[in-house]
């Protein structure tokens, strides 16, 4: 489903340039489940980005649904973006004026879905425990209620690629755990799973755990 090579990303120029992906080889399978672990700093946000064509990388390539998206123009990366990949990132990409409801809607828009876009929002966005909120914009809403508006814009959509960098990081235990059963159920519909976390207990559930340290992932531990 996916399969970045040798995916390499500098940040910054010449004295401050600092190698944050470095060299990364990974392929995904479809409806796969991956953990994304490592020390802060290790490179787990970039390398997330660059699978969800948020970011592009300075070397390497990434082939995902079926495109070679480090050889798009923005364009056509937006394009593919919207069709294809779900993101649930802590800072960013709610539209800000946009509201709950109309930020899962304009996902389906992109999605290529024609029509029901109204209730699917409203019904994502319930499965999260945001019924009464549906027609605030994220700044009327907490850390934590914004992140449900995302994992709800995922779960709507139905992903081919679903990353998501500290899903449950704004929430507490008990709603966490919830949202991210509900961001599992994606699995049944095929979609391959990213998902970066700090906490052992959620990175059980995935198939495979991919360790990062210093842009670099680390072998795979063969067990015995
Ligand atoms: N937008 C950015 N501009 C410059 N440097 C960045 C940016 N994002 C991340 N970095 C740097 O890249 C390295 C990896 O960061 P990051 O991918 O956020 O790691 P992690 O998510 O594992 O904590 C860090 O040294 C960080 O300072
Ligand atoms: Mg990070």
């Amino acid at each position: 489903m996916l399969e970045a090579r040798d995916l390499t990303r500098v940040w910054g120029k010449g004295d401050a340039a600092q190698t944050a992906v470095d060299g990364v080889d990974l392929a995904l399978g479809r409806g796969e489940v991956v953990a994304l672990v490592g020390p802060s700093g290790s490179g787990k946000s970039t390398l997330g980005g660059l699978l969800a064509g948020i970011d592009r990388p300075t070397a390497g390539s990434i082939v995902a649904a079926g495109t070679r998206i480090d050889q798009l123009d923005d364009d056509e990366l937006a394009h593919w973006r919207g069709r294809h990949v779900g993101i649930v990132f802590q800072d960013y990409h709610l539209l800000p004026t946009l509201t709950a409801s109309e930020n899962v809607e304009l996902a389906l828009k992109l999605n290529g879905q024609r029509r029901g876009r109204r209730a699917a929002a409203k019904a994502a966005l319930y499965e999260v425990g945001l019924a009464e909120k549906t027609h605030r914009l994220p700044s009327q809403l907490s850390g934590g209620e914004q992140q449900r508006v995302a994992i709800a814009r995922a779960v709507a959509v139905q992903p081919d690629l679903l990353v998501a960098d500290e899903p449950t990081g704004s929430l507490d235990r008990a709603t966490g755990e919830a949202v991210f059963g509900q961001l599992l159920e994606l699995r049944a519909t095929g979609t391959t799973i990213v998902f970066i976390t700090h906490d052992d207990e959620l990175a059980r559930v995935a198939d495979r755990v991919v360790r990062m340290v210093d842009g670099r992932i680390l072998p795979e531990a063969v067990a015995s």
